[in-house]
């Protein structure tokens, strides 16, 4: 029989943020796994210049394929130890880390990052995220693979609560810091000689970027986008009940997710009704939608019916989450799909 679940508090009083910190580093050095808060959703890491260690991260997440992770790190210094970067991604970075935003670059031959972190690709994604996080690999001293910790196919957890529900006694460590402050993945780009490619949007909007750097930012089609990141597929963050985009009407027997109040038809019989913001903030309406994703799983609805989200700003990342939870699951991608 395993351990029960080791769970620590990180935000409650200092002390205890830094005994968190030696007790993940003597996890991560053993080449075991720990859940970390993030500001996007939370991660679960594991020493990215481990191979058995990464290994066991697609093993835990029940990740039938390995598609490649994204490699977190503490510093502009420790992420040119790993990829080379270009002016705009140089850019980027200065105006955007730490924070929700992801760069896919050209690895360095020399870098120690394991090759199955990025799935033998010839590129590394990157990240600096900020906080507790930060702090933690600057004191470990090497980067950490991390996808989002929740099991393969599900809704990214951004509770300490999701992760202990859906990977239990699987981690070494589960280091509780409360709620995602954002509450959606990083956003993904690649640059280069193309200029900038969006290959997932998430916590930065894509207009900061356009306005940062000057450079529009080119969107991929989901085909093109599937091959260059594996992970990309389409169904994916499934709840168990049938998800509805842009409900119009729902029944006594629908949970409703609305947005800024927007009244559907027949919201006021739903056995649940909640709103990702009442006032209309995507923001809130970002940090709430995992959660809320889960709340009307659980209540049993048979279908979750949610209102327009606007795509202007956070909102492509939300509409683009919720399509995702809203598509069918082909037998194909069954075997392929993102985490
Ligand atoms: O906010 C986040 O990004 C969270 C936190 C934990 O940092 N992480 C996260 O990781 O969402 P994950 O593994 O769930 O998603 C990583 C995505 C996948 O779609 C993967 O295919 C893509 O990044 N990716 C990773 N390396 C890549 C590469 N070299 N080229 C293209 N895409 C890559
Ligand atoms: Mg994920």
């Amino acid at each position: 029989m395993k351990n029960p679940v080791r769970i620590m508090a990180v935000h409650s009083i200092h002390i205890d943020e830094k005994l968190a910190i030696e007790n993940a580093c003597a996890v991560l050095a053993q080449g075991g796994l720990i859940a970390l808060p993030t500001e996007t959703v939370y991660g679960l890491a594991a020493d990215a210049t481990m191979g058995e260690a990464v290994a066991k991260i697609f093993e835990t997440k029940g990740r039938p394929s390995f598609n490649p992770l994204i490699c977190h790190v503490s510093s502009l210094d420790m992420a040119r130890e790993h990829v080379e970067f270009d002016a705009l991604a140089l850019t980027l970075a200065k105006a955007f880390w730490p924070g929700p935003l992801t760069l896919v670059l050209p690895v360095q031959p020399d870098s120690t990052v394991h090759s199955l972190t990025r799935a033998g690709l010839d590129t590394l994604a990157v990240r600096m995220p900020g906080g507790f996080a930060r702090e933690l690999i600057a004191r470990y001293g090497r980067p950490l693979a991390a996808p989002s910790a929740n099991l393969s196919g599900g809704i990214s957890a951004t509770h300490a609560a999701h992760v202990a529900a859906d990977l239990g006694e699987r981690v070494d460590l589960l280091l509780d810091g409360g709620p995602a402050s954002i509450g959606l993945e990083s956003t993904i780009v690649k640059t280069g000689s193309k200029g900038i490619e969006l290959l997932r949007p998430g916590g930065l909007a894509v207009d900061e970027i356009e306005r940062v750097t000057g450079v529009p930012v080119r969107r991929r089609t989901n085909a093109s986008a599937a091959i260059e990141a594996p992970g990309m597929m389409t169904s994916h963050y499934a709840p168990q009940s049938k998800l509805i985009i842009n409900a119009t009407t729902a029944t006594d027997k629908d949970c409703v997710i609305t947005f800024a109040g927007h009244q559907i038809r027949g919201a006021v019989n739903a056995r649940l009704l909640l709103d990702l913001s009442p006032s209309g903030d995507l923001r809130e309406a970002a940090a709430n939608l995992f959660n809320h994703l889960k709340m009307a799983d659980a209540s049993g609805a048979e279908r979750i019916c949610v209102a327009p989200v606007p795509q202007n700003g956070l909102g492509e990342a939300i509409n683009d989450r919720l399509a995702r939870a809203a598509a069918p699951r082909k037998e194909h991608e069954e075997t392929a799909r993102d985490d």
